[in-house]
């Protein structure tokens, strides 16, 4: 099945996993929602998608703020008129201890992690509906299913990305949307260390290579969750 010409948002969209898979839809030839805080981030990834053969459209907005989002889902409507693919990407990770995490940091994981999911979920489902169905794809983690000491925050986000994400599933598959959670290992980005000792990580193309193998699975199956190790982490 080709995606040419359908419309995916992907959030997170300026680096990281985020943009790989942006770059791997874009040669899809899709045309390419780029959401974020930072507009210089999201400009620099657009000519590389219009490159590939894609189109890009920047979407600045904050995960944490359902008002912003509502503003990229609607201009994003206007410019595409469809909502094919949702990959919720945008994610952070603030690991300390419990006793030593402020509320505030606290709030800005959850919020980001979980709630971010939500709205954007919220926001795409009716607008997947309207043209027979759609694909969504939460960049999770293998700490949605692994406590890690001094990770408490972020696995109960990711954790519950999973709850939702599973739920979710169940409760859209019959209206031809497609839920699928991955969960990456160690990826080489921003997020953990950029460049330290990353021989061993997985490559930001190596998930977006997973979510064009999902999107060319047979319509009739789903791949619900799916986790990537890199193949020789640090002992
Ligand atoms: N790297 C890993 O080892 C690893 C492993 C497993 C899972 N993951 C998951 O993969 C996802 C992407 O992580 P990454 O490694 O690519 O990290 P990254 O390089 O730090 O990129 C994170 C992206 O999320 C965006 N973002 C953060 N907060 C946002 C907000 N409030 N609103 C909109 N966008 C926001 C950032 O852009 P701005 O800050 O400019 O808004 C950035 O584009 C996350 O969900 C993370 O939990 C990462």
């Amino acid at each position: 099945m080709s995606w040419a010409g359908r419309a995916a948002i992907v959030t997170g969209a300026g680096r990281g996993i985020g943009r790989a898979i942006a770059q791997a839809l874009g040669r899809e030839r899709m045309q390419v929602g780029l959401l974020g805080r930072r507009v210089s981030e999201l400009e620099a990834v657009a000519p590389e998608i219009q490159a590939a053969g894609g189109r890009p459209i920047v979407l600045q907005a904050d995960v944490r703020d359902y008002a912003s989002l509502e503003r990229a889902f609607q201009d994003f409507w206007a410019t595409t008129g469809r909502l094919d693919v949702l990959v919720n990407n945008a994610g952070i990770g603030i690991f300390r201890p419990v006793e030593e995490m402020t509320p505030e940091e606290f709030d800005d994981v959850v919020r980001t992690n979980l709630y971010g999911v939500f709205y954007c979920c919220k926001l795409a489902i009716p607008r997947m509906r309207r043209t027979g169905g759609g694909y969504i794809i939460q960049v999770g983690s293998l700490a949605g299913r692994n406590p890690i000491a001094g990770g408490a925050a972020y696995c109960a986000s990711k954790f519950a990305v999973r709850g939702f994400s599973e739920s979710l599933m169940l409760e859209v598959r019959y209206d031809d949307i497609k839920v699928t959670t991955i969960a990456p290992g160690s990826v080489d980005t921003h997020f953990g260390g950029h460049g330290e000792n990353a021989a061993w990580k997985l490559r930001p193309e190596d998930i977006a290579q997973v979510v064009v193998d999902l999107l060319h699975t047979a319509p009739h199956a789903l791949a619900s969750y799916v986790e990537l190790r890199p193949l020789k982490p640090q002992k």
